[in-house]
């Protein structure tokens, strides 16, 4: 017999967009927020530049919203910029309110905004250079003392339950989801009203990445196999700056060290982004990026340099505190002389389709953050844009749920039945297949893609996705092959969109087609749900 929990509103994830849905909701509702692992990890703990929003006298709506079309390569949805931009002062002022301590400018009430790569303007509020520790502590502490909020740490989403999968009704509408307790090693039923998916990236797809283990992309491979479309998924931001250095794995180093006037420059010291970019080092992040990537393959070497020891070692010290203490514990002084730097995948533009109120193709199921595809990115995000976007559409997400009143039935969900499945006796299949996931993705799938790259990628997730399945209908479930389950979808959907976009655009660049189209649209996928899932819900080994 399965646990089953009943909740009007479940939350899966606890980053920004999860905890600002939460805290908006709870003064009139009873919520349920799941996370994978402890309640703050995900990648906003680890955020460091800031949040974009327009907050100078010096600064408009409309030149934010400008530089968000450039840097997006012109495929962003302009409505959706705008209504994000517009929104960002009230966000701010909101999360202000909520008590995150942004930096002031001096001994002033100003608060210090800096600048980062694409923005024509200083618009980066920040918490010094651990922007999103100063956000996640601050809306963790609220909603642990919010007597509204309930959490669950320790519990892997695997599925969400619709009335389609189960045969219940032509509408498809969430009524809840499986979970794996990670503690009890045992599955509980979450029955909902409402699901929203706050699950962030995917990121951990790529060999090397910026993000914490949370980021495989469960809600939109979740979503996709509930039913809702998934757009741009080939557009995977790679971040320029990450420590090189094996003990520090990826550390970032934040594009505001170069908003403060650090120099990217080459093993011999000589400086190259004004050989790419009129821009420089502050040319949007798929341009440096891609600039990077082409130096170390043209020499041959292992990672470029980034310097700003040329400014006041108080300075530095003073802005980048957290980052100045971590290079140093791994043996490089940042006010010294410069440090070795590579790009890593860092952000996933794209997601699940939603509107501007973060619903999705699936009735009462929302997405919101880095899930979702709202059509703000386009085909590169600019820097500091998703903060924003998680703190604007979770209120908005959170403003339609409240205005909703209208009643919903109680279904039955069925257990979850482990009695056909037995233990894996092979475990090394999935670390195998993860570590060989992770690796093709980025020889083949990265900064530079060919048709031919593609190609065989498309034969090596499809090879995989079949064996997984089998695995997954034969075992009982754990964190690690589920998690290799969701990589393999979103794999499969970045594939997907990267083999039907002929051109290079933003974060898509292609020998193949090196030019932009004119008349480009955003990559939009859309879900077959298996006919034997819909005439047969029990087909499914896990649903007693
Ligand atoms: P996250 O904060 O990633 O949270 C995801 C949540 O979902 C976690 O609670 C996790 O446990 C939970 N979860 C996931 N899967 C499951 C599952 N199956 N079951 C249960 N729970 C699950 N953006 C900016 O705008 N400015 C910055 O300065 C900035 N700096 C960054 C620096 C770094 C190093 C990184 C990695 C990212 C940075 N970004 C920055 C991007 C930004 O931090 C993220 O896009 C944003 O924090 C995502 O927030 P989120 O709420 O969508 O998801
Ligand atoms: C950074 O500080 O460079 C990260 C900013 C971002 O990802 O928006």
């Amino acid at each position: 017999m399965s646990k089953h929990l009943h909740h009007d509103i479940v939350i899966i994830g606890a980053g920004a967009a999860g905890l600002t849905l939460a805290l908006e909701l709870a003064n009139e509702h009873k919520v349920a927020i799941l996370t994978k692992g402890d309640i703050s990890e995900g990648s906003t703990l680890y955020a460091q530049g800031g949040v974009a929003a327009v907050m100078s006298d010096k600064d408009t709506v409309d030149s934010h919203v400008q530089d968000t079309i450039n840097a997006g390569a012109e495929l962003g949805n302009e409505d959706a910029i705008r209504f994000t931009v517009e929104n960002s002062k009230p966000s701010i002022d909101w999360l202000i309110d909520q008590g995150v301590p942004f930096t002031r400018n001096g001994e002033s009430d100003d608060y210090h905004l800096t600048k980062e790569g694409g923005h024509s303007h200083r618009r980066i509020i920040h918490a010094a250079d651990a922007t999103g520790l100063a956000i996640s502590q601050t809306l963790v502490k609220n909603a642990l003392a919010h007597p509204n909020i309930h959490f669950y740490p320790d519990r892997v989403a695997i599925d969400l339950v619709t009335t389609q999968k189960l045969g219940l009704s032509e509408q498809n509408r969430v009524i809840g989801l499986y979970a794996l307790n990670q503690k009890t090693d045992t599955v509980e039923v979450f029955h909902a009203h409402r699901v929203a998916l706050a699950t962030g990236g995917s990121s951990k797809v790529y060999l090397y990445t910026s993000n914490p283990d949370t980021a495989s992309g469960d809600g939109i491979a979740m979503a996709w196999r509930a039913g809702c479309r998934v757009g741009n998924m080939e557009f995977n931001q790679f971040h320029p700056t990450c420590l090189y250095d094996a003990k520090a794995k990826t550390f970032l180093i934040s594009e505001a060290v170069r908003g403060e006037g650090g120099r990217l420059l080459l093993p011999d010291g000589t400086r190259f982004m004004f050989n790419f970019d009129e821009r420089g080092e502050l040319a949007p992040r798929d341009i440096v990026a891609r600039a990077i990537d082409h130096e170390m393959k043209r020499l041959g070497v292992k990672h470029v340099l980034l310097d700003i020891s040329h400014k006041d070692p108080e300075f530095i010290k003073e802005h980048f505190p957290t980052i100045y203490k971590r290079c140093l514990n791994y043996g490089h002084d940042m006010t010294k002389g410069p440090i070795p730097v590579v790009p890593a995948a860092h952000y996933t533009c794209g997601g699940v389709v939603v509107d501007q109120h973060g619903t999705t193709d699936v009735t009462d199921l929302y997405a919101i953050g880095e899930a979702s595809y709202t059509g703000l990115h386009g085909a590169n995000r600019l820097a500091s844009n998703s903060l924003l976007e998680c703190i604007v559409y979770a209120r908005s997400a959170a403003q339609k749920m409240l205005a909703d009143n209208e009643p919903r039935a109680d279904y039955q969900i069925p257990d979850w039945d482990s009695s056909k499945v037995t233990d894996s006796d092979e475990d090394v299949v999935i670390t195998h297949n993860w570590h060989e996931l992770r690796r093709f993705m980025w020889d083949y799938v990265g900064i530079v893609r060919t048709n031919k790259r593609l190609l065989r990628a498309k034969h090596r997730v499809d090879l995989l996705l079949s064996e997984i399945e089998e695995f997954y209908s034969n075992y009982r479930v754990s964190a690690d092959l589920l998690e290799l389950r969701n990589l393999a979808v979103v794999a499969d959907l970045i594939i997907q969109s990267a083999m039907a976009r002929k051109e290079s655009r933003g974060l898509h660049f292609t020998l193949d087609y090196p030019d932009k189209h004119e008349n480009s649209t955003p990559t939009i996928l859309k879900p077959r749900i298996r006919s034997s899932e819909l005439e047969n819900p029990s087909a499914c080994p896990h649903i007693a």
